[in-house]
């Protein structure tokens, strides 16, 4: 039998992603843990922890009943519109019951400010529909008793399972153009520093709005070719210009408030190192 940590019942929504896979390894083997899975595999079908849930199709209520979580982690994607219906079931359910939601959100919920980077108490304004969308979510779950939710702002997520490193293999493959954007300041995290962070909030029962992105800042045109020339030996690699403004923006989330120990910080060279792991 495992020992596991303490009573809590993890359910993570979209455990079978890049992220909420990593969280689930994670957290398996010290808590009780259940993900959701959307498109049928073997490896889930036989795991009696996975459910399948559809967002657009099923309730969520009929997950949470079967297993009455008292954490809840969102690492969803699908319709937005139905992701924010189930959010609204979600926060029924932690109202009802003795249970916290940590949600994954985005530095996009700051996309149309440009001319410096966020921190936690900064008023949250988007350009985009992803963004919106990440609004409409954060500020329902600010109506929650505080100490149920934790709002976790990534940018964007690396690591050597991570879609956009297969994508940018796969450009190099293909000699297909890759698209950088010069004109954007951001920072970067991987998703194996996510999962530790992630535990230590659990652990320490940590609440609140949290900016998670590395304590550098880096422009994302030489970021990317950075990756590339750690990946990859080739010449001649193709790159598309996207210029979305003529000045600098930033798209970057820094704590201020609600900072994390030092030991699950993370700078942007460590991030390029763990993509070799
Ligand atoms: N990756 C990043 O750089 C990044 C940055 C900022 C924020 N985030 C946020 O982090 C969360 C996880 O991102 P990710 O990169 O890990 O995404 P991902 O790899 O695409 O995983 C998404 C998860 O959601 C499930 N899913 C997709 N459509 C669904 C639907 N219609 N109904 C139910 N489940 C569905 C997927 O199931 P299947 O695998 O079965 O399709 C998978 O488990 C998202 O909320 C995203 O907005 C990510």
């Amino acid at each position: 039998m495992k020992a596991f940590e303490s009573k809590h019942r993890i359910l993570i929504l979209g455990a079978s992603g890049f992220i909420g896979n990593a969280i689930y390894k994670e957290l398996c083997a010290y808590f009780k843990t259940y993900g959701t899975y959307r498109i049928p595999k073997k490896i889930y079908e036989d795991n009696h922890h996975f459910f399948q849930y559809n967002v657009e199709e099923d309730d969520v209520y009929e997950v949470l009943e079967a297993t009455k979580p008292s954490i809840i982690i969102s690492c969803l994607r699908g319709d937005f519109n139905a992701q924010t219906i189930a959010h609204h079931h979600i926060s029924e359910y932690i109202l009802e019951h003795d249970c916290k939601l940590i949600f994954l959100s985005s530095a996009n919920v700051f996309d149309a400010y440009s001319k410096y980077p966020s921190y936690e108490l900064d008023k949250t304004l988007s350009g985009s529909i992803y963004g919106h969308f990440k609004i409409k979510i954060e500020n329902l779950l600010l109506r929650l008793p505080k100490k149920k939710v934790a709002i976790l702002r990534l940018p964007m997520v690396l690591g050597s399972q991570s879609p956009r490193l297969k994508e940018i293999k796969q450009h190099l493959h293909d000699k297909t153009a890759i698209e950088i954007f010069p004109n954007i300041i951001m920072n970067v995290t991987t998703d194996s520093k996510i999962t530790q962070q992630i535990h230590y909030i659990i652990n320490r029962n940590k609440f609140g709005i949290f900016h998670l992105g590395s304590t550098d800042l880096v422009h994302h045109d030489e970021y990317i070719k950075d990756i590339i020339s750690l990946i990859s030996s080739k010449n001649g690699v193709v790159y598309k210009h996207v210029y979305t403004t003529n000045e600098d923006r930033y798209l970057a989330v820094l704590p201020k408030f609600n900072k994390l120990p030092k030991h699950l910080e993370i700078t942007s060279k460590e991030v390029l190192d763990d993509l070799l792991k």
